[in-house]
This record gives structure tokens, C-alpha cells and sequence, in this order.
């Protein structure tokens, strides 16, 4: 048993990060053989890529996949802890599991991992009320899935093993892609940014990137396999590279990529700090690396900013923000914003306000500030009442809808390239997502789905476009 540990998952060392390779022993090859897993993912890109590794993870040991939970000999939830509802729909489903396991399968093994596995509290909670669940693994030690699940199939006891410090990036995990014509590839992992209000440094750790040439060899395989685009994940992929011994950073990581011929790349998140000059003018210069970029803002207010430790300014912000509309042809760029942080008036709102007038964003994901065990701003005197966050939240997704559809019909007329990834199941149409990532519905053939084409943008909506094939 190895729980979670908050004081050893703050600490940074130096320590430079060694790589492993995953490994499976023969004998465990078969222990899901007739049996039947159910995956439920909650979270960010990270989690569902996490995902595609548990699939891969559970089917060489001869599980199979189910779609209906009530028929699964195991049943994972692979969390996420980034807001309060995040736990709450995580807790809800082990309420349903609790039920299944009662009445309809005695057998059942219920496992919970990702980033609430990572948590001092819920893994309390699991140990104290939750006894029947059988297993807990956390992030840093996800890729030994098979001998924990092992241990629990042969014994009666609760198995808890949580690694609180990162260790090795694990390279040569199998993967099962959801996909056959898109891509996540992680670049680096963990974060040491410590914005106050945000729990991935603990859950995550470290920031650990990948040797540029696993990353460049996992593209180019890719290409071989027919793969059209990637999407190279990180929590801050600004900051790819910074952990080496040797000057190697995101703009050549993206030139790199962009040299394999893949067609289109995409990469997120991007912390406006250590967005470079460089990284623009890469983005610029290569047809391939897509015109669109997430640049969470946080906060319009210089004093909130702050106090949430995002290391930049209104000002500063808005600065970058203009760069890259300047220098990045067509770019779209979506953001995050948290309102009602400790201490956030209305004047402090305002400024959030001011500046979204200002940046007009092509989307935007606006949250209300949810307190995050042990983090310093869950600490802060002067927490926002929830009524006030409530008004806030609507009144801010007022103004940035506003702009979805502006910036929509300014589009009208525009030709763009797009991914066709599937049919749409309310109008029969064909979907995909054009360079600048906004979904485009358009009528066409089937046979189009993993291709490339040409789109005209005719009509506008909040959330999407409607368009017609070009040739
Ligand atoms: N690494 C990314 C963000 C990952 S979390 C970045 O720094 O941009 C995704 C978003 O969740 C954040 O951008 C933030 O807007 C929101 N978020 C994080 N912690 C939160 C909290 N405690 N309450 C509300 N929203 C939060
Ligand atoms: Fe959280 Fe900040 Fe790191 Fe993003 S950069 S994951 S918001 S600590
Ligand atoms: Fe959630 Fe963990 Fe991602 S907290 S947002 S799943 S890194």
C-alpha cells in the first residue's frame, strides 16, 4: 500500500528525468481472458489520451471492451480534480457502482484512478467509506495498471498505490487510439507553474518533457499509418524543453514536428508566459502548424492575476494577444476564465470584462472558481459568495457567446481546410473542424471521413458553421 502525499507531491528537484520502457510479464497475459472492462474518462485531453493508454493496458491482458457498465467484470473511472463537479460526478458513478456490486455482480472490480487518485482526501475517503472499491493507482505509476489489477483479482483487500513523486517518463506504453485519423501526443507532463487556485501540480507533478526525438518518431509513425493531424498535449507546452540539459525549446519542437509532413498540428495549452517570439514566427512560417491557439487569460484584472500567480499583467497579456494577431495569418485564439477568485470585485470582474471586449475570443471555457484541497487560494480570506459567482459567470458568458457569433459570421465566405471526421448525427451531415478549430457541418459523401477538403463557410452559429464542399 503507498498513499498520496501532499508535501513530497509539492517538492521539485532538479533531478534530471531518466526514460523507462514499459514491460509486461507473459504471465499476466491472459488474466482478463473472457472477461469485460468498462472505461468512463472525466477530464481534460490528458485523461482521455491517459485513456487510450488503460484500453491498450487492459486489452493485452485480454479484457474486452463494454459500452454498458452493467455488464462489465471491471469497471475504472479515470478522474479528474480540476473543479468541485469534477469529484462529484466521480463520487455519483461509485454511488450507481456500489449499487451494481451490491445486487447484480458480487465479482465486480471497481478500480479509480487519475488525477483524484492523486488526492489525500478522496483517497481517505475511498480507505473509510468506500472499502468495497478494490483499487486505487495514481498518475505517476498508471503504467503498472496490470499488476495492481493483478494483486486484486487474487486478493480480498483493497490495494491503494499512489507514488506522490514523479518518477521516469515510461515510453513503449501500447495505445488504443479512438481515433484513425487524429492524434494526441504527449509532449511534457506535469506542471510547475503553482497557479494558486489550480490542483494538476500536485496530481501531475513535475514538469517532465519528452525526448524530442520519441515525439518525432511517434509522429512520423503516425504519418506512416495514415494519421492526418496531432494534437501535442501538454499542461504548458510553452515550457517543453526547459527541464533539459541542452538548448532545445517548443519552437523547435514544433519545427521538428511540423518537418514530418503531418498535415495538420495542433497544440494545447499554452500559458501566455513563456510564449516566445520564436514560437509565433514558427507558427507563421509553417503551413501545417495550425493557425489556432488556447491562451488561457485567467482574469482581465492585473490584482486577481496576481493573486492567482499567472506571472503576467493585463497589459503584458494583452500585448502577446496582439502579437499573434498581428503576425499569425487567419489565427484563432480560444481562452479559460475563472470568475469569482478570492477577493475578485466587481471592478475586478469588469476588467475581465473589458478585455474580452478587447480580445473578441473565437471561443472561450469560463468556469467559476471552485476551492482545490490544499491549494494556497482555497486558503484566502474573502471568498466570493456563490450567488455573486453565479451573476458573474452568466453575465460573462453573455458577452463571450456575443463574440462566438461575430467572429462566426465574419467567417462567411471564407474558404477553409478540413479534417472530415464523421457524420453528424442530428442533420445527417457530414462534421470536421477547420484549421482555426471551429466545427463545420457540410453536406458530402462518405467515403470523404479522413480526408482533407475544402470548405466554404455559408451560414453562422454560436457554436458552429455550416459550409459547402469547394473543389
Ligand atoms: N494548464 C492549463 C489549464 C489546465 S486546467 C493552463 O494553465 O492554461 C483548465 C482550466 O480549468 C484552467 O485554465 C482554469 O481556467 C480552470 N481551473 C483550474 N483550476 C480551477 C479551479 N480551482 N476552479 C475553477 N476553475 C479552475
Ligand atoms: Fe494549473 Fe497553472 Fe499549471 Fe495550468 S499552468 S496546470 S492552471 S498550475
Ligand atoms: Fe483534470 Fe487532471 Fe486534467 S485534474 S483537467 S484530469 S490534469
Amino acid at each position: 500500500m503507498e498513499l498520496p502525499d501532499y508535501v513530497k507531491a509539492r517538492q521539485r528537484s532538479k533531478q534530471v528525468v531518466e526514460k523507462e520502457f514499459y514491460k509486461l510479464d507473459d504471465d499476466l497475459r491472459q488474466i482478463g481472458r473472457g472477461k469485460k472492462y468498462f472505461l468512463k474518462t472525466y477530464g481534460c485531453q490528458m485523461n482521455e489520451h491517459d485513456s487510450e493508454n488503460i484500453k491498450a493496458m487492459l486489452e493485452e491482458l485480454a479484457f474486452e471492451e463494454t459500452d454498458n457498465y452493467k455488464e462489465a467484470d471491471l469497471i475504472l473511472l479515470n478522474t479528474c480534480s480540476i473543479r468541485e463537479n469534477a469529484h462529484n460526478k466521480a463520487f455519483g458513478m461509485l454511488g450507481r457502482l456500489k449499487h451494481v456490486k451490491e445486487f447484480n455482480n458480487p465479482d465486480l472490480i471497481v478500480g479509480l484512478c487519475g488525477c483524484m487518485a492523486q488526492e489525500e482526501g478522496v483517497v481517505n475517503k475511498i480507505m473509510n467509506k468506500y472499502k468495497w472499491v478494490n483499487f486505487v493507482i495514481g498518475t505517476h505509476n498508471l503504467h503498472r495498471l496490470p499488476y495492481v489489477l493483478n494483486d486484486s483479482l487474487q486478493r480480498q483487500r483493497q490495494e491503494i498505490e499512489v507514488f506522490s513523486r514523479e518518477g521516469n517518463i515510461i515510453e513503449g506504453i501500447p495505445v488504443k487510439r479512438e481515433n484513425a485519423y487524429k492524434a494526441y501526443v504527449n509532449i511534457i507532463y506535469g506542471c510547475d507553474k503553482f497557479c494558486t487556485y489550480c490542483i494538476v501540480p500536485y496530481t501531475r507533478g513535475k514538469q517532465r518533457s519528452r525526448n524530442p526525438k520519441d515525439i518525432v518518431r511517434e509522429v512520423e509513425e503516425l504519418v506512416r499509418d495514415g494519421y492526418q493531424e496531432v494534437t501535442l498535449l501538454g499542461q504548458n507546452v510553452n515550457a517543453y524543453g526547459k527541464d533539459f540539459d541542452y538548448e532545445y525549446n517548443m519552437a523547435n519542437l514544433l519545427e521538428d514536428v511540423s518537418k514530418t509532413g503531418i498535415k495538420r498540428i495542433f497544440f494545447m495549452t499554452s500559458h501566455p508566459w513563456d510564449f516566445t517570439d520564436e514560437m509565433i514566427d514558427v507558427i507563421a512560417k509553417y503551413d501545417n502548424i495550425m493557425p489556432f491557439i488556447h491562451l488561457p487569460v485567467q482574469s482581465g484584472s492585473s490584482r486577481i492575476l496576481k493573486l492567482m500567480g499567472r506571472r503576467y499583467t493585463k497589459e503584458s497579456y494583452l500585448a502577446l494577444f496582439d502579437k499573434i494577431k498581428e503576425k499569425i495569418p487567419r489565427v484563432s485564439v480560444s481562452t479559460d476564465i475563472i470568475v469569482g477568485f478570492p477577493g475578485e470585485k466587481e471592478e475586478d470582474f469588469l476588467e475581465t470584462i473589458d478585455l474580452v471586449n478587447h480580445c473578441q475570443y473565437d471561443n472561450a471555457y469560463t468556469f467559476i472558481y471552485s476551492p482545490r484541497e490544499k491549494t494556497p487560494a482555497a486558503k484566502l480570506q474573502d471568498q466570493v459568495p456563490e450567488q455573486v459567482k453565479e451573476e458573474r459567470l452568466h453575465r460573462l458568458n453573455e458577452v463571450v457567446n456575443k463574440y462566438f457569433l461575430e467572429n462566426n459570421k465574419k467567417n462567411i465566405g471564407d474558404i477553409y481546410e478540413v479534417l472530415v471526421e464523421g457524420i453528424s448525427e442530428k442533420k445527417n451531415e457530414l462534421f470536421g473542424y477547420t484549421e482555426t478549430k471551429k466545427l463545420i457541418n457540410f453536406k458530402g459523401d462518405e467515403d470523404l471521413i479522413g480526408k482533407i477538403v475544402n470548405v466554404r463557410v455559408t451560414e453562422a452559429k454560436t457554436w458552429s458553421l455550416d459550409g459547402e464542399i469547394v473543389k
